[in-house]
């Protein structure tokens, strides 16, 4: 099997996860969360968001959350950023790395962010250019690229097309967004070709969401492929709160355990990543959200 030696892990949980929840986890909780997950070595963690908290009102403390943290050397604290109006809020906060969100499908894109592709494209470059102004990298998210919760199918022509954008306005790297998690390995597969065809593959990234239990399996095919770079969320936490049912990421956990099987550099701690795994599912009053941790450590 062809796999990349080495795998750069994202970790979303503290954003994906958390903006998913019903309670509002408060902010020292993240702190606590985002500290532990720096602890067990992740170098990429998106912290948060600075969207309307009228629409997401549990990453209203954004910047709260940034000022508390204890900041790694060689870590990058990103947050997600539609507008100008969060970039200008996520720049005073002291965000390391920004994320423009844009979609395949024109009805998720409505239900996310109030606005058609084609704005969200206009709004997206302006963000860009403010943050590479400022000396900020930005990656660019492309969601509902394996299907749309509205719509169904989405096209791979349409992902990449949206993906090859992102990229020509600036984006260093770009997240292929299975939001819903219902198609398996071979659809996986097919996209990513359909993509790599306009982005170069190490440009790409991919964030599988683990509604249908496919996410390892989409992940192990398209490690075949040479993507290099996976998202990944501590204790499985999240969905998105414009994605009814769906389930969180694939749990960070589960994916070390996979890549440390395949003999992939990570420079994660599998023992210290579960311990943070447990210090939120305990917080949530869970099981443990991961299957290493309920194999390694019990029910939670
Ligand atoms: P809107 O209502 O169309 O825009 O929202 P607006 O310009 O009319 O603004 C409405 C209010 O929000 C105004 O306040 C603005 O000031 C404020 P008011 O005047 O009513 O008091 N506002 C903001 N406040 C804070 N930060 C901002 C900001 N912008 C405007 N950046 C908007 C448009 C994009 C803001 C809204 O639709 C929004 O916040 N959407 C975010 C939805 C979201 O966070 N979804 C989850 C993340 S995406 C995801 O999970 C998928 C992903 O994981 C990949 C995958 O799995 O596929 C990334
Ligand atoms: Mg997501």
């Amino acid at each position: 099997m062809r796999v990349p030696k080495r795998v750069k892990m994202v970790e979303v949980g503290p954003r994906d996860g958390l903006q998913n929840e019903q309670v509002i986890v408060p902010t020292e909780v993240k702190i606590g969360l985002i500290d532990r997950l720096s602890a067990a070595g992740l170098s990429a963690i998106e912290v948060t968001s600075f969207v309307s908290p009228k629409w997401v009102p549990q990453m209203a403390d954004n910047a709260r959350v940034l000022a508390g943290i204890t900041r790694r050397p060689g870590v990058s604290y990103s947050a997600l950023v539609p507008t100008m109006q969060g970039f200008q809020a996520a720049l005073a906060a002291g965000v390391d790395e920004i994320a423009v969100f844009g979609s395949a499908s024109e009805s998720f894109s409505q239900k996310n962010i109030n606005c058609s592709i084609a704005e969200s494209l206009e709004r997206f470059g302006a963000v860009i250019a403010a943050a590479r102004r400022n000396g900020i990298p930005v990656r660019g998210y492309v969601s509902c690229v394996l299907g749309c919760p509205y719509e169904g199918e989405v096209s791979p022509k349409a992902v990449a097309q949206v993906a090859a954008r992102l990229l020509a306005m600036g984006c260093y790297e770009i997240s292929l967004g299975d939001t819903i998690g219902l198609a398996g390995p071979a659809k996986a597969q097919a996209m990513i070709r359909t993509v790599a065809a306009r982005v170069p593959r190490e440009r790409l990234a991919v964030h599988f969401h683990d509604t249908y239990g496919l996410a390892l399996a989409n992940i192990l095919s398209v490690l075949e492929l040479g993507i290099a770079v996976v998202d990944s969320s501590v204790d499985g936490l999240g969905g998105c709160p414009y994605a009814k049912g769906a389930a969180g990421n694939v749990a960070s956990e589960d994916l070390l355990c996979m890549l440390n099987g395949l003999g992939i550099e990570t420079g994660v701690d599998l023992g210290e990543l579960i311990a943070a795994g447990a210090y939120i599912s305990s917080f949530l009053d869970r099981p443990f959200g991961s299957k290493v941790a309920r194999a390694l450590v019990g029910k939670g």
